[in-house]
């Protein structure tokens, strides 16, 4: 398994370019399902994940070919299986938004519980409870959630809580289903929005994407459409941590600024300097940062897809600060090796309590989820001495060329490639 190797305390400087959002793409390739039509998708990421997605669209029957390192042209022709197998959905539980387009397409579908992960339990339970709303009949069995329904009928659905992927799932059953569906208490994140996007683009009515509500009009059938994934403000997020961490300067080109409204204020909040800079932002951090309580939300509240990133940059901020995690139930993996890294962090169940320290101490620490690994990787940028974080194959599922983008911007950061078997 490869390692990163990073010698910290050099101050980020320079330009830094997102990718497309991993988390609008893997639902917008499960969207390609949904038609017979070819799709073409640009600004997609180049991610472990991506690569899942379309490994388990594969076997589905739906072919892709890559027009360009960011371009990809999806074709569900003809659906030749409708499972999707245990062993691809437990390396991504994001393949579970296959269901409703499954659903939807082939009126059939047997998909792998994902089961829990590093953060925690990850029920689907609203995402079942939706799809059954929509008129399928489906159970599980052996490890399975079997589906089936003849034509979906739309339904008033309320959802618990404000699921991403439930909110999804629910909105590629319903743009094919028979009338009306109307998502109450929909998530609002913008990868939500990214995919109405895509849908609209093919022919589904969909409106009030982005509040909690969303009402889909079911059509006969959707076409094929052409698409550009929005930039990802989780690595965007990321990156201004990079510079606020190092003491740096760096202006992120494309940056969706309307998308990061609640970090920004929270960076600013630590002593971070953001200002907009041609459509991007520039983020500064001179002096010394400061504390700061930090509670996790659904979008537009700040994500908890930072928490991490945050906990490492407040681990050297002159103060105590406090970080309430209120979406996932266990993830806080990351403190006990920020510890290992000279990090002051107290975890009391879903709150974390960080007492900055003047400096972290370079160390050999483990990744054990996507972000955890980034809050690795930011506090090994500021640490001095070296930091070699293992496991790196959790990061290549959600953040493209990283090192490549960081030593672009001055870190001295280098990855050793483990070519033996994994
Ligand atoms: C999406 O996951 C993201 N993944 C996650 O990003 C992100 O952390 C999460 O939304 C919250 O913003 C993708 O978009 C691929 P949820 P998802 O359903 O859809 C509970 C990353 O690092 N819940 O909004 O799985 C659940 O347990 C990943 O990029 C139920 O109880 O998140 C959790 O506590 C990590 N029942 C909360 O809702 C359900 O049926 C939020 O989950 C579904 C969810």
């Amino acid at each position: 398994m490869d390692e990163l190797i990073i010698h910290g305390g050099r101050p980020l400087r320079g330009t830094i370019v997102l990718s497309g959002s991993k988390n609008a793409t893997l639902p917008i390739l499960m969207a390609s399902v949904l038609t017979a039509e070819p799709v073409m998708l640009s600004n997609v990421p180049r991610l472990g994940d991506v690569r899942t997605a379309l490994a388990l669209l594969g076997t589905l029957g739906v072919e892709h070919e890559w027009l360009g390192e960011h371009e990809l042209r999806l074709c569900a022709a003809r659906i030749l299986s409708h499972e999707a197998p245990y062993d691809l959905v437990k390396t991504m539980r994001a393949s579970f938004v296959v269901l409703g387009p499954l659903l939807a397409r082939a009126r059939k579908a047997r998909v792998a519980t994902p089961g829990g992960c590093a953060i925690g339990a990850r029920p689907v339970n609203l995402h079942v409870s939706g799809v059954r709303a929509l008129g399928a009949r489906i159970q599980l069995r052996h490890g399975y959630f079997e589906a089936r329904a003849e034509r979906l009928t739309g339904a008033r659905i309320w959802l618990d809580s404000p699921s991403v992927g439930a909110t999804e799932n629910i909105m590629m059953a319903g743009a094919l289903a028979r009338g009306r569906t109307v998502i109450e208490n929909a998530a609002r994140e913008p990868e939500v929005c990214d995919l109405a996007a895509m849908l609209t683009a093919m022919g589904a009515q969909i409106y009030g994407a982005g509040t909690h509500v969303i009402e889909i009009e079911g059509v006969e059938r959707l076409h094929g459409a052409q698409h550009r994934i929005i930039a990802d403000r989780i690595e965007a997020g990321s990156m201004m941590a990079a510079a606020a961490i190092t003491g740096g300067e760096v202006s992120i080109s494309n940056a969706p600024v309307e998308q990061l409204e609640a970090v920004i204020a929270k960076l600013k909040e630590a002593g971070v300097e953001i200002s907009s800079e041609n459509g991007g932002l520039r983020v500064a951090a001179r002096g010394q940062l400061r504390p700061v309580e930090l509670r996790t939300l659904p979008y537009p509240g700040f994500p908890t897809d930072l928490q991490a990133q945050m906990m490492a940059l407040l681990a050297r901020a002159r103060g105590t600060s406090v970080i309430n995690e209120t979406v996932f139930e266990n993830r806080f993996m990351h403190a006990p090796e920020l510890c290992r890294m000279g990090a002051d962090i107290l975890v009391k169940g879903a709150t974390a309590i960080v007492r900055g320290v003047a400096q972290l101490s370079g160390a050999q620490v483990m990744a054990t989820d996507l972000r955890a690994s980034m809050g690795l990787v930011l506090a090994g940028l500021a640490a001095e001495n070296e930091t070699q974080v293992s496991r790196v194959y959790h990061l290549d599922r959600g953040y493209e060329a990283l090192e490549r983008k960081l030593a672009a911007v001055g870190a001295q950061i280098e990855r050793l490639k483990d070519d033996s078997a994994e």
